[in-house]
């Protein structure tokens, strides 16, 4: 509901002081509020590639993220105004949200996109009654690693040369976050379809 709440809103809302702020003030403290997360569309692979390269030695290529769409990952992205600035994916299985990847824009690293995104997946993950959040992360990887423990997120084990490496391959620490899964909803017609049956 709350995706396409924001999907709706971005769609159908134009603020001008919005507009005015990013074009001709950016450097204004007015960040956050020209941030907004929604669902990930086809046409915006191109901008998450552009900034996957910048972010890693070993970046996702644009059929990766083509097929996470067609696999049925769940993907969101954050816009500053109009322009993709983050974005983040999970896969959902079995109970378990299986963080996939998570990328900011380093022009906008350290305003709290990351945790803003993170977030959404959480949201997904607890509208899917998830009872747990699971990563891989690299052991060097200090700021996303900060980012996961403050989360709540803690160390479970290791996974053995699971990373691409320049010198070999490199192991990955893996987190997981236990979530409060929800009960799943009762069916009301079929509860009142069997207590007329008993009341016959
Ligand atoms: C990890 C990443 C997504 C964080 O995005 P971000 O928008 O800069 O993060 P935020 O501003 O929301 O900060 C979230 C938390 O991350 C940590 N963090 C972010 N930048 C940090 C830095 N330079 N040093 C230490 N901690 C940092 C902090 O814990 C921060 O929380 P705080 O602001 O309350 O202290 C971003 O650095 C990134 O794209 N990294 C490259 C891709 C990557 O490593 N993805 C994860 C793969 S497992």
């Amino acid at each position: 509901m709350r995706a396409l709440y924001d999907l709706l809103k971005k769609e159908f809302t134009y603020d001008a002081n919005r507009d005015f702020y990013a074009k001709f003030n950016p450097s204004l403290d007015r960040g956050m509020d020209l941030l907004s997360y929604r669902p990930m569309r086809s046409r915006d692979i191109k901008s998450i590639v552009a900034i996957e390269k910048q972010l890693y030695n070993f970046p996702w290529s644009e059929g990766t993220f083509k097929d996470c769409q067609k696999i049925g990952y769940l993907c969101w992205v954050c816009d500053r105004v109009d322009q993709v600035v983050g974005y983040g994916i999970v896969s959902i299985a079995a109970g378990e949200a299986h963080i996939m990847n998570i990328g900011v824009d380093p022009s906008f690293h350290r305003q709290g996109i990351g945790r803003g995104l993170m977030d959404r997946l959480m949201e997904t993950a607890d509208e899917n009654r998830c009872h747990v959040a699971l990563l891989e992360v690299r052991p060097s990887n200090d700021v996303a690693i900060q980012m996961y423990l403050n989360m709540g997120f803690s160390e479970i084990g290791m996974r053995k040369d699971y990373y691409p490496g320049k010198k070999g391959r490199e192991d990955a620490v893996v987190l997981s976050l236990p979530l409060a899964a929800k009960e799943p909803e009762k069916e009301p017609e079929k509860e009142s379809a069997e207590k007329s049956a008993k009341e016959t």
